[in-house]
């Protein structure tokens, strides 16, 4: 990495470190919700721990972007059970703490607002490993301790390296497991930057990857996901792929990304500028050109210098 980077990089550093009033908001929010939840679950007779995970829990999160996970922790039962007990109870508590979602992914959940903050209250199950999850966030907590150890292990400067990772797919638009996205979850974004080391390391080494990429085990795993564009095993749950949602597009538009910053460092990578919006209803014109018979080569080359030129004067107008 050249003087460049490293001034551009600790720019963005300083950009999306919490502030001390976020750190604060949060402690002061998770006790406020922890103490709720508490007393709903005494009072209903429940055992169960209260706890804070997530980038919240491991400080990984982005300036501006602070948001909680509280997972409500039981004994193990069945996911029926979670459906039409603890859920509801949750449920329940959420409705007097201010505005609420369902939400529901691969697992009920809950996404309250609190002081603009939104907490996601997640009923799951305290397992003794994450190879015995029963529901699939049940392997939270030991992603927690993972990370929290590898940190640990190399050091406070690491977490602000998570966060220029996070930063760049985010700003690339390859952060969010979620379908919108199909990029690299939170999670995703630590373990790449825990494996290689740094960011700079792990920009190094994304701009090597060749799909199928196997980032943390030996080669011939890909017989093991043999749909996969990219393998990170989870070390948590050898069983699972933590980069299973990532899709072919995500993953060259990371790749190449990786390749440009390398070449030439711009802060537009993390902080790439807004498209303005237009607030008025557009209507939509369709227009039509005649191909006889081009190769889709020429055509394909031609319409978009029509689309080029047309947008170009467009703009004058
Ligand atoms: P988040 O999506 O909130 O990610 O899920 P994050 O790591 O905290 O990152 P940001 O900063 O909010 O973007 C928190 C944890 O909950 C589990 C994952 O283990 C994740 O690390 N989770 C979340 C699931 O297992 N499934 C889900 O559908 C959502
Ligand atoms: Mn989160
Ligand atoms: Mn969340």
């Amino acid at each position: 990495m050249t003087l460049l980077h490293e001034d551009i990089e600790k720019k963005v550093i300083e950009t999306i470190r919490p502030s001390e009033e976020e750190i604060k908001l949060r402690d002061e929010i998770f006790s406020y919700v922890r103490e709720k939840l508490m007393k709903a679950l005494s009072k209903a007779g429940l055992k169960a721990e209260v706890t804070l995970q997530g980038s919240a829990r491991k400080g990984t999160w982005l300036r501006g972007n602070l948001e909680l996970d509280v997972f409500i922790l039981f004994d193990p039962k069945s996911k029926e059970w979670i459906r039409e007990v603890a859920f509801p109870l949750i449920l329940k508590v959420a409705k007097e703490l201010g505005t609420y979602e369902l939400k529901f992914a691969e697992h009920p959940y809950i996404r309250v607002y609190i002081r603009g903050v939104p907490v996601d209250l997640v009923p799951a199950f305290k397992v003794e490993d994450g190879s015995k999850a029963i529901t699939a966030v049940d392997r939270t907590p030991f992603h927690t301790r993972y990370v929290l150890s590898k940190i640990k292990e190399l050091g406070d400067n690491i977490v602000d390296e998570i966060r220029l990772m996070k930063a760049f797919m985010k700003g690339i638009g390859t952060y969010g497991a979620e379908i919108k996205i199909q990029g690299f979850s939170g999670y995703a974004c630590e373990l790449i930057v825990l494996h290689y080391k740094g960011f700079g390391e792990a920009i190094r080494a994304i701009s090597k990857w060749r799909p199928p990429v196997v980032v943390n085990a030996k080669r011939d795993i890909i017989k093991k996901f043999p749909n996969a564009e990219i393998i990170l095993v989870d070390p948590v749950d050898p069983r699972r792929n933590v980069t299973a949602a990532v899709s072919a597009k995500s993953l060259s538009l990371t790749i190449l990304a990786a390749n440009r910053y390398l070449v030439k460092p711009k802060m537009e990578f993390f902080f790439p500028p807004k498209l303005k919006k237009s607030k008025a209803h557009l209507p939509v014109y369709l227009i039509q050109f005649p191909i006889n018979n081009e190769p889709p080569e020429t055509v394909w080359g031609e319409l978009h210098r029509i689309g080029n030129s047309m947008a170009k004067n467009l703009r004058k107008l």
